[in-house]
């Protein structure tokens, strides 16, 4: 995704307090406790402009869902459709998901959606792909027990590591797909990255569960 340098971005963000925050790095702050009612929690790491979350957070209003990503040009404009269209249930964040562990208390995410992270394909930035072990670690403590990631991507090789890596952390697997839009799962909702790129080629998906060992 190419993300320009939004003017104000900051400010702007800052503005909507009851729709988005900004967590710096080392900052600590509970996210569970953004929503005024209590409900399941679904999170998306890596929501860039927003599409899929939003109109997630309108077909299921009985679920809370909190949006998360790195860059304040993207996330703004997320921001922009919540503000056209308001949801009680939505919450942005933009700070980067190594932070995740100090934002979101353990065992209360039901559910990870994982939409076209950036693949990273060299070795070199292994560490910032989202399925690396150490954010499986940290998903593993956010997750309740039973607790669901959901990942979507058109990069090959990126599902295959992803496949590994889940595999290697002991996570069970539900489903595998390698032409998902060709299963047509009618509650699929598109993000703007599948929209512009799935003509290029199949989309993976991968979900998986993974069953705490007490
Ligand atoms: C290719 S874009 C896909 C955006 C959106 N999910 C979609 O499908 O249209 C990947 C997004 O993940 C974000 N991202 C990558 N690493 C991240 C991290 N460590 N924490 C939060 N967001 C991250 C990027 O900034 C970018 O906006």
């Amino acid at each position: 995704m190419r993300l320009r340098y939004v003017k104000d971005a900051d400010k702007k963000i800052s503005a909507y307090p009851q729709y988005i925050l900004n967590i710096s790095r080392h900052e600590h702050f509970i996210l569970n406790n953004a929503f005024k009612e209590e409900k399941p929690l679904h999170i998306e790491i890596g929501t860039g402009k927003g599409q899929f979350i939003h109109t997630k957070a309108k077909q299921y209003p009985d679920i809370n869902f909190i949006g998360i990503e790195k860059f304040n040009s993207a996330i703004i404009k997320a921001l922009d459709k919540v503000l056209v269209e308001p949801r009680k249930n939505l919450y942005l964040v933009r700070m980067d998901a190594e932070q995740l562990e100090d934002c979101l208390q353990s065992d209360s995410v039901d559910t990870i959606y994982l939409n076209f992270s950036d693949p990273w394909p060299k070795l070199r930035h292994e560490k910032r792909r989202l399925t690396h072990p150490d954010f499986l670690k940290m998903y593993k403590t956010v997750l309740i027990p039973n607790g669901t990631i959901i990942l979507k991507t058109d990069n090959r090789q990126f599902f295959e590591y992803s496949v590994m890596a889940f595999h290697q952390a002991q996570f069970e697997f539900e489903t595998l797909s390698l032409n998902f839009h060709e299963d047509n799962d009618p509650k699929n909702i598109m993000t703007e990255y599948e929209e512009k790129f799935s003509k290029n080629g199949p989309i993976y998906q991968i979900k998986v569960r993974y069953q705490e060992e007490k």
